[in-house]
């Protein structure tokens, strides 16, 4: 097990460059994620390990520690949901809001290994092909450059395609690779996966119509979440839609946000336009916020 010092650097290491925070008692965790990284750069143990990170001037040994650290749990269309709201209420109310300017950008904020925006992508196929004549974008990003890798070659194994994943959609958009499981170019093509750090400042991101951030701020305090849901607004459009995972909310930490409810889920939308928002130019077709969208909070 590290000693009580090695965590302490470590807790304050992964904090600064992730937000994450490993809470006191983690030391199994640590210990089974940085034992394998300990390995690779030759040294016995987590301590040792340390030693070299605190000599490490580059950052890269830093980075490959927080990426170890990261949790890539994920499966196609988790939660069920948050998919079914997208076909039943995001994006028919999207089509109406964006007729005239015929495009859809999505952003999916931490995407892991690809399963969110590719169930994403498939859900737009198969549910509407009048989006075919249409620019349909999904942004798929992720601090893990590693996890973004697999994301990007779309090959899934038995296992994970196992999960989540309609037995329908597997015949009609994935095809036996090698024993693995790889989704179709038209699916592969929608997405673009690029590295990005919620917590480090973000490239330009064009203005989303349906924000998928879900399962990641669970790890931060909140003062990370809030100066992250903050940052949204400049990204969100103002009558787009914010998916969460399901033990997280804005409640408390950013009364911009109205709640959706749709099903048996909750969403957002920012309540006005923000300062960003107002001020960036003359607003374009379908820029206003929706009437039609039940709000409860
Ligand atoms: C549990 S997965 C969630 C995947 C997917 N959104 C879902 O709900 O199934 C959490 C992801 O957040 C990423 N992550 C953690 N901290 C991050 C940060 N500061 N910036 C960007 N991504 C981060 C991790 O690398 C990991 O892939």
């Amino acid at each position: 097990m590290p000693s009580s010092d090695s965590m302490t650097y470590l807790q304050g290491l992964v904090y600064r460059r992730s937000g994450i925070v490993l809470e006191d008692g983690k030391d199994y965790l640590v210990d089974s994620r940085l034992s394998p990284v300990a390995r690779c750069e030759g040294v016995a143990s987590v301590d040792e390990l340390v030693d070299k990170l605190r000599r490490d001037r580059s950052g890269e040994l830093a980075q490959r520690v927080v990426e170890a650290m990261t949790t890539n749990e994920t499966l196609f269309f988790r939660d069920g949901h948050p998919f079914d709201a997208l076909r039943s209420h995001f994006v028919p109310e999207l089509l109406k809001a964006r007729s005239q300017e015929r495009s859809l950008r999505i952003w999916s904020a931490a995407a892991a290994t690809g399963q969110e925006p590719y169930s994403i992508a498939m859900a737009l196929l198969q549910g509407f092909p009048e989006l075919a004549s249409w620019r349909v974008s999904i942004l798929a990003t992720d601090l893990n450059e590693a996890v973004l890798e697999r994301a990007r070659r779309g090959r899934y194994r038995a296992l994970e395609v196992s999960r989540g994943l309609p037995p329908s959609y597997l015949t009609k958009y994935f095809s036996r690779v090698d024993g693995d499981w790889e989704l179709s170019a038209n699916v592969r093509d929608m997405v673009t996966f690029r590295q990005l750090n919620l917590v480090e400042p973000w490239f330009e991101i064009a203005p989303c119509d349906l924000v998928f951030m879900r399962n990641v701020l669970i790890y931060f305090d909140a003062s990370t979440k809030i100066t992250v849901l903050k940052r949204l607004h400049s990204v969100l459009r103002p009558d787009g839609f914010l998916v969460l995972g399901g033990a997280e909310t804005t409640q408390n930490l950013d009364d911009s946000y109205a709640s959706v409810r749709v099903g048996p889920g909750v969403y957002y939308q920012l309540k006005t336009p923000t300062l960003a928002e107002s001020t960036r130019g003359a607003p374009r077709a379908g820029d206003v916020a929706s009437s039609r969208t039940p709000r409860v909070a």
